[in-house]
C-alpha cells in the first residue's frame, strides 16, 4: 500500500479546508490514484467537515493530528481516540515532532496513544525522527530505532498490521531542507529491519512514510526508494496542485 498523507497542522479556515478538499475530489479520481491511498489530516475542528465531504470517497481517508490516550475524563481541551473514532475518523497522527517538542510528548505517551488508537480501530500514523544535533552526532539510526521500539512496545502482529510509520527528520520539517533520497532510504531500511525482528514478514507490508519538506520537485527520488512507501506532507499538502502532483508521483513510483 502506498500512502500520501497531508498534515495541515494549524492551518486553514473552514472555507479554505472545504475548497481544498473539493479541489482534491475533482482531481484525484480512483483511476488516477491507483494503489495510492490519500489521508487528510485537517485541524480537529474541521474533522467532521472533511468526513462529510469525503463520505463517498473511500480512497481518501481522514485523520486527526493528535488524540488523547484515555477514552474520557477530566482532560480539558483534549479529544480522545474514542471520540475521534466516534466522529468517523479513519486514522490519527501520533507523536509528531511538533507535539514532542511543544507539548512534551514522550515515547511512553506515543505508545499509550498508539494502543488507544488501535483499540478504537483508528489507523495510527506513528511519527519518529531525530533532530539536527543527533544527526550531526551520527547516532540517528539508534535514536530513531529506540523511538520506534518504544512506540510499538507491547503491540502484537494482529494489531501492528494497521500501523503506519512516518520518518520525519526534525531538521527537514518546514525548513526547506530535505533528507536526501539516500538518507531517507538508509533510515527506512533500518526501521524495516527493526520491524522485521518483531513482526517478521508483516514488516514488508507496514507502510513507512517520509516527511520533511517533501514537495513535487524532490518527491520522485524519495518515492523511488524501495523502503519509502509514501509521504507525510506538511506545507505542500495545503496547495491542491502540489498535493495532486505528489499523488501522481507516488502513483508512478
Ligand atoms: P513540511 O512538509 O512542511 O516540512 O512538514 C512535514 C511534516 O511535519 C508533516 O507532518
Amino acid at each position: 500500500m502506498k500512502i500520501l498523507a497531508g498534515n495541515w497542522k494549524m492551518n486553514t479556515t473552514f472555507e479554505e479546508g472545504y475548497t481544498l478538499i473539493e479541489a482534491l475530489k475533482t482531481e484525484l479520481s480512483p483511476e488516477r490514484l491507483g494503489e495510492v491511498v490519500v489521508v487528510l489530516a485537517p485541524p480537529v475542528v474541521q474533522l467532521t467537515q472533511a468526513i462529510d465531504l469525503l463520505i463517498d470517497y473511500p480512497e481518501m481517508a481522514v485523520a486527526a493530528q493528535n488524540g488523547h490516550a484515555s477514552d474520557s475524563g477530566a482532560f480539558t481541551g483534549e479529544v480522545s481516540m474514542a471520540q475521534l473514532a466516534d466522529a468517523g475518523a479513519d486514522a490519527v497522527i501520533i507523536g509528531h515532532s511538533e507535539r514532542r517538542q511543544y507539548s512534551g510528548e514522550t515515547d511512553r505517551d506515543v505508545n499509550l496513544k498508539t494502543k488507544s488508537a488501535l483499540a478504537h480501530e483508528l489507523r495510527p500514523i506513528v511519527c519518529v525522527g531525530e533532530d539536527l544535533s543527533v544527526r550531526k552526532a551520527g547516532t540517528h539510526l539508534a535514536v530513531v530505532e529506540a523511538q520506534l521500539r518504544a512506540a510499538l512496545d507491547g503491540i502484537d502482529g494482529d494489531l501492528a498490521e494497521n500501523v503506519v510509520i512516518a520518518y520525519e527528520p526534525v531538521w527537514a520539517i518546514g525548513t526547506g531542507e530535505t533528507a536526501t533520497a539516500a538518507q531517507a532510504q538508509e533510515m527506512h531500511a533500518h526501521l524495516r529491519g527493526v520491524l522485521r525482528e518483531t513482526y517478521g514478514e508483516l514488516a514488508n507490508h507496514m507502510p513507512i512514510l517520509y516527511g520533511g519538506s517533501c514537495k513535487p520537485s524532490n518527491a520522485a527520488e524519495l518515492f523511488a526508494q524501495p523502503d519509502v512507501n509514501g509521504g507525510l506532507i506538511g506545507g505542500a499538502s495545503l496547495v491542491a496542485a502540489d498535493f495532486v502532483a505528489l499523488a501522481d508521483l507516488l502513483q508512478k513510483a
